[in-house]
């Protein structure tokens, strides 16, 4: 069954009903300052770092579901009915229904006994704030007397702090409220700078700031007491909860509306400038409210809500004009067009920080995950892609290895998960490569980049990629393959971690280092992305460094070729002990996908079959109905040996889910063997959109990829988990982008090289590249899978080079127009 329906004109999805089979969320906000924003009017917001800057409190895994958010509660005070217009958090009956999400806003609809509301919420482009337009219109055809109250739970700053120290945290809040703006100020007056501001441009008949007066000490948000009562307590918080509600009294003739702007923003001054009025025994000090004056006057109109909705309704307009798709298959269009590179920005954004299933408070921004998420973000905005490639190379180590994680505020390495993932080095060569042959920005490679975040000891950016190509190489194991240290790309497979003490972490403990353990994997990222960093290297007259890269990949290829193959597919690993992982020798995990499908990627095998015969084991074991399962048959049971990829059930997670990050590879590598119609089936089985009408089986967002779907072995196979936050959003996008509609940047211009099922009888591609933009459209009435009979540019025929049919660099600003022929 459907909750929804896809509005691709107003690029927004529609939800229908409110009682979707799980919280159906959008982001709100592009720069710094974010709000993750239910259907029904959940979520919570921050200033650029979710654990440490945090203003609105969330209940993760609460009963019920999605419980804080931005609420408003109304009072009809003819009848003293109340309810709740985003349905939660009282669950009221509404006569309509309806939540837009859109692109970087949601609107939610709705009505009840004759009265309309709306809530119009975004992060304008430019400022550190939640905007909620809200408008209250008398549909009836008598006067209505409304009462209106706002509800918003601050955090206290530090959300890991906020929901464990209560001791201190219970005697710390603290709060200012004038006429309707309602500051908290909580530690304000030691170590921070900076307070939250809750304001709405009209005056207020009262308020409330402490929790309790508000709700009533044994009441939930679905029963504020205050709001039952129909009159605010005016209450000032000291310790305990802070919370910010205003009582706004709506007289509304009928057919009268009302808007009114909420804004909910940071506000920072500087050190010496913190206090209108310093602190004096017996009064608390009155904090400068410059900052939130400026910001509140930006939004004193619904004028200047609408204005600054328009503004950014412009910026992703523009953002989508980058890359456009047309084509008869409209699920595919929809997703490639519009929301899959929608969750690219997010997943730029936030790594995998804060979503429904990610609290914000444990991982900052990752090594390999940030890298990978320029992807499929770099078309967007380069010049940001730039700057995070910065960022993160500063975090590598003077051996090519690096921190996994960095945090966002400080930019620097995360201690307390340290390094020694050892795939992570080659993400490095994947991101820069893709900004290089987006932007053809070598510059980039000059720029003296720390390592380890210490400016004593930086290099060229060729100088850490140099490293990060031979960390493989020279951490090498008895195969000549590479070591996997911690884990590769699958973090769960933890080979030197023999953990037995309940809770401890697989990902942070090597106690059995026997420094044999391998990874084919690694050595097959190796070979997929080693050429680029050739192809850098000759571009960039540094031909010395060639001919030994070249060698490195090649024995690379070879340790792959003599080790790595397992007769019907690729090896995965070896273990701590020399043991073979993903081999028809084991008992369980006797096939895994992702050196099948890297390997493939890499081009090995396809000189003599090997490739063909791995995907198509990888088909005949690891395919379902949702999507290709990580390994079969799954562990049924725990391998300290092995370490957390054993400790999931069957089916779920790394231990045999779909695990979808991955799934793409295999669309790509089908792609190489030309296998268009099995390289669409494999990207429609994870495709969201696709399974639309199968929502309570799914229970996710239609209009993102989840991280992972439940496996073959699992209770509930097919139901997805952990949407938003994951790698499945770029590596999904280069596989329908650059391989299938086969529109793929490289070092000298964008190479056209779809690879589509024959019943695509053709499509429409634009793509904006190097500054200009090419109009392309591909006539498959031939029926062909892959292959490529003519190409017109501007009118005249263009000749295929060496490496394909090539469409040039303009850079002129203008349109040109393509026509590519398949054959
Ligand atoms: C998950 C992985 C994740 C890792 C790191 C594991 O529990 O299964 O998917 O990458 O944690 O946080
Ligand atoms: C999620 C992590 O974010 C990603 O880095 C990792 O590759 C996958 N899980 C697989 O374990």
């Amino acid at each position: 069954m459907q909750y929804g329906h896809f509005d691709d004109d107003a690029r927004e999805y529609v939800i229908t009903r409110p009682d979707t089979p799980y919280p159906w969320i959008n982001y709100l906000g592009c720069n710094d300052f974010y709000g993750l924003f239910s259907n029904t009017s959940g979520g919570y917001c921050f200033y650029r770092d979710a654990r440490m800057l945090r203003l609105t409190r969330y209940r993760y895994n609460n009963v019920p579901t999605d419980v804080g958010g931005r609420y408003f509660y109304l009072r009809d005070s003819k009848d003293g009915d109340v309810w709740t217009p985003s349905w939660m958090p009282m669950k009221s009956k509404l006569d309509r229904y309806e939540c837009r999400h859109g692109m970087g806003y949601s609107r939610i609809a709705s009505a009840r006994n004759g009265l309309a509301f709306s809530q119009t919420s975004f992060v304008p482009l430019d400022d550190k704030c939640e905007v909620h337009k809200v408008t209250l219109t008398n549909e009836s055809n008598a006067e209505k007397n409304i009462d209106m109250f706002s509800f918003i739970e601050f955090c206290l700053w530090n959300a890991n702090d906020d929901m464990t120290n209560f001791q201190r945290n219970f005697s710390i809040g603290e709060v200012e409220v004038h006429g309707s703006n309602i500051y908290h100020k909580t530690e304000y007056r030691e170590r921070r700078n900076h307070y939250a501001v809750w304001a709405v441009n009209e005056p207020v008949a009262g308020f409330d700031t402490d929790r309790q007066a508000f709700l009533g000490l044994y009441n939930g948000f679905d029963s504020p007491q205050a709001v039952f009562d129909g009159k605010s307590k005016n209450s000032i918080a000291s310790g305990w909860a802070p919370i910010g509600s205003h009582h706004i009294n709506a007289k509304l003739k009928a057919g009268e509306s009302k808007a009114y702007v909420f804004v909910l923003g940071f506000c920072e001054n500087p050190e010496d400038q913190k206090w209108e009025k310093p602190a004096v025994l017996g009064s608390a000090g009155v904090i400068n409210k410059k900052p939130a004056n400026e910001l509140l006057e930006k939004y004193s109109t619904a004028e200047a809500a609408d204005k600054a909705l328009a503004a950014l309704n412009e910026y992703w307009k523009n953002l989508l004009s980058k890359f456009t798709v047309d084509a008869e298959d409209k699920k595919m269009a929809r997703m490639a067009g519009i929301w899959n590179q929608y969750q690219c920005m997010v997943t730029f954004n936030m790594s995998r920080s804060a979503s429904y299933f990610e609290s914000g408070i444990g991982r900052g921004m990752g090594f390999r995950d940030s890298n990978q998420d320029l992807l499929g973000f770099v078309h967007l905005i380069p010049e940001r892609a730039r700057e995070r490639i910065l960022d993160i190379a500063a975090t590598q180590f003077p051996d090519g290895s690096a921190y996994h994680q960095y945090q966002p505020l400080t930019k620097r390495g995360n201690n307390d998960i340290g390094s020694g993932f050892n795939d992570d080095p080659l993400w490095l060569i994947f991101g820069v490569a893709s900004y290089i042959k987006e932007t053809g920005d070598y510059g980039i490679l000059d720029e003296k980049v720390p390592f380890d975040n210490n400016e004593a000891i930086a290099d060229t950016l060729f100088a850490h990629l140099k490293k990060s190509f031979y960390y493989p190489v020279l951490n090498a194991g008895p195969h000549g393959l590479p070591l996997i240290g911690r884990a590769d790309w699958n973090d769960c497979l933890n080979l030197n971690c023999f953990s037995k003490t309940p809770g401890e972490s697989f990902q942070t403990t090597a106690n059995y280092e026997s420094g044999i353990a391998e990874s084919i994997l690694i050595a097959a990222i190796h070979a997929f992305v080693g050429p680029d960093f050739v192809e850098i290297c000759k571009r960039t007259d540094r031909n010395e460094e060639v001919s030994a890269a070249e060698k490195a990949i090649a024995k690379m290829i070879d340790a792959v070729n003599k080790h790595g193959w397992d007769g019907d597919w690729f090896l995965r690993a070896y273990d701590a002990h020399g043991k073979k992982i993903g081999s028809k020798e084991c008992e369980d995990g006797k096939i895994y996908i992702e050196s099948n499908s890297f390997s493939v990627m890499a081009g090995i095998g396809l000189e003599d079959g090997r490739a063909e015969k791995a995907l198509d084991s990888v088909k005949e074991h690891l395919d379902s109905p949702y999507g290709i399962v990580l390994l079969q048959p799954a562990y049924k049971d725990y391998h300290i040996e092995l370490g957390e990829v054993s400790s999931y059930p069957p089916g779920y997670k790394e231990n045999a889910g779909i695990f979808c990050h991955n799934n793409p590879w295999v669309t790509i590598a089908e792609t190489k063997l030309g296998r268009g119609t099995r390289a669409f089936e494999t990207y429609t089985k994870i495709c969201p959109a696709y399974r639309e009408d199968d929502s309570d089986l799914r229970r996710m967002e239609p209009y993102v990829y989840a991280q992972m779907v439940a496996g073959k072995d699992a209770v509930n196979h097919g139901e997805a988990k952990n949407s938003w936050l994951t790698g499945t959003a770029a590596w999904t996008f280069v596989s329908i982008s650059q391989y299938i509609l086969g529109v793929r940047p490289v070092f000298d211009g964008l190479l056209i090289d779809p690879c589509i099922p024959s019943s695509m009888k053709g499509y429409a591609v634009t793509r904006h590249f190097r500054g200009a933009d090419y109009h392309i459209t591909v006539d498959n009435s031939a029926g062909a899978e892959k292959g490529v009979k003519s190409v017109m540019l501007d009118g005249d025929p263009l000749k295929a080079g060496e490496s394909g049919w090539v469409l040039p660099v303009f850079g002129d600003g203008k349109a040109h127009q393509v026509v590519v022929v398949m054959g």
